[in-house]
């Protein structure tokens, strides 16, 4: 064995959001004797899928690193390259199918903090480590430009994130830039159009000022327009409804407290097929709650073809929930958060049979987040599409950085990948 587990330790640190979370370093000791750290941490979401794996054992934070101190002395020994053996142990030392002993966030922050230990030790960069010899390629960053929902308060839209994605991007690096263009354009167009406006942003450091749902797709059509023009780089809006949390499943309607208006799933689903249509929108995420398959599959039947229709809280990176959804062609696109299902071995589970069956994965970061890099090595690794993971603010920058320090690295050999 080359990459032995030496050690485990877990700590308590701080996310975006000023909550506590985990991170864990693994020690693993390479086939010179020496010892190669790891270091990986968890994030948090606000508006959770209702099935991902349990984020925390009852007792939060400090219940988990008691936990990890627990079964530390189980994993020592265990080959680190082995990924699939740690993940299973991770699984059995649980016990439960949604990792409520241990936590989705503790399994997680072990798993990867092993992969990147293995890596290390291995003398290669995570993405190469995870994504062998052959020719990889560059995510499209999705970002997070003007933020309501769950991630803002007040007056913000109801709709959760209003996101751009710089298509005709030929360079990671100029994607990033291009997105940040769009975030600082409306800024400035906010700050025009209100003196008021206060400059606050969501969770996420998207915007959040006050301005309706359909009022905020103006803005963002038009900036969209503006930074298109300016870079000669297209850039098109997308959005992120997070539907889940605006559905009231007694009454049965989507209520959006801006409007005041409700509107039953038939009204919904004509909704944002007009949105989809009147903003020429390239992806919508979650743009129904997390149990209409069938509403899913309507709108991808109607649009698909033109709008990439995405799953979050639908399918939380899980194989059984997807197979559900290809059986019922709910969808063309995937979000994939390696804390929604806890181990890096069904993350990759997942972004391959949805791979398989012509779902485009698109690797995320979670609202409340820290600046551990690693999504940035999975999206290439596994030639992710896109990359959802914020525009600006330290924990978001950590990712894009990471993106053009690898793409730097690939040198030659840098590609965007195909957006299908
Ligand atoms: P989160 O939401 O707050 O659960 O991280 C992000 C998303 O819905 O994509
Ligand atoms: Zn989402």
């Amino acid at each position: 064995m080359t990459a032995v587990i030496s050690s485990l330790k877990a700590r308590k640190i701080l996310d975006s959001r000023g909550n506590p979370t985990i991170e864990v370093v693994v020690g693993v000791r390479d086939a010179r004797g020496e010892v190669c750290y790891g270091r990986a941490a968890a994030p948090s979401g606000a508006s959770k899928g209702k099935l991902e794996v349990v984020d925390f054992p009852a007792g939060g934070v400090d219940k988990a690193l008691e936990k990890v101190g627990e079964i530390a002395p189980r994993l020592s020994g265990i080959d680190a390259s082995d990924q699939a053996r740690v993940d299973e142990m991770l699984h059995e030392l649980d016990g439960t199918p949604n990792l409520s002993v241990l936590g989705g966030n503790t399994t997680v922050a072990i798993s990867l903090a092993v992969a990147k230990a293995a890596a290390l030790a291995k003398q290669m960069p995570l993405y190469r480590y995870l994504g062998g010899s052959g020719d990889l390629t560059l995510p499209y960053p999705l970002g997070n430009v003007i933020g309501g929902g769950k991630h803002a308060g007040g007056y913000a839209p109801d709709i959760q994130e209003y996101l751009v994605v710089p298509v005709g991007a030929r360079r990671a690096s100029d994607a990033v830039f291009t997105n940040a263009q769009v975030h600082r354009k409306l800024g400035q167009m906010f700050s025009e159009a209100n003196p008021s406006f206060t400059r606050g942003k969501s969770d996420e450091g998207a915007w959040s000022p006050n301005i309706c749902n359909e009022g905020a797709l103006e803005f963002l059509a038009e900036a969209c327009e503006k930074v298109s023009a300016e870079t000669g780089v297209e850039v098109r809006p997308a959005l992120d409804v997070a539907a889940s949390s605006l559905y009231d499943a007694e009454r049965k309607v989507y209520a959006y407290k801006r409007e005041a208006v409700t509107r039953d799933p038939g009204e919904q689903l004509e909704f944002i097929l007009d949105l989809i249509e009147r903003f020429k929108l390239f992806y919508v995420e979650d743009p129904l709650h997390e149990e209409d398959f069938e509403g899913f599959a309507e709108l991808t039947r109607k649009v698909g073809k033109d709008c990439f229709i995405c799953g979050d809280d639908i399918f939380v990176t899980n194989v059984s929930r997807i197979r559900m959804g290809i059986r019922s062609k709910a969808a063309n696109a995937i979000i994939i958060k390696p804390n929604q299902i806890g181990t890096l071995t069904d993350t990759f589970k997942a972004v391959e049979l949805a791979r398989r069956n012509k779902y485009m994965p698109v690797i995320s970061h979670r609202s409340g987040e820290t600046t551990d890099e690693t999504i940035a090595h999975l999206a290439v690794a596994w030639r992710c599409p896109m990359i959802k993971t914020g525009v600006v603010g330290g924990e978001r920058i950590a990712k894009l950085n990471e993106l053009i320090r690898i793409e730097e690295d690939l040198g030659d050999r840098a590609r965007m990948s195909g957006l299908r």
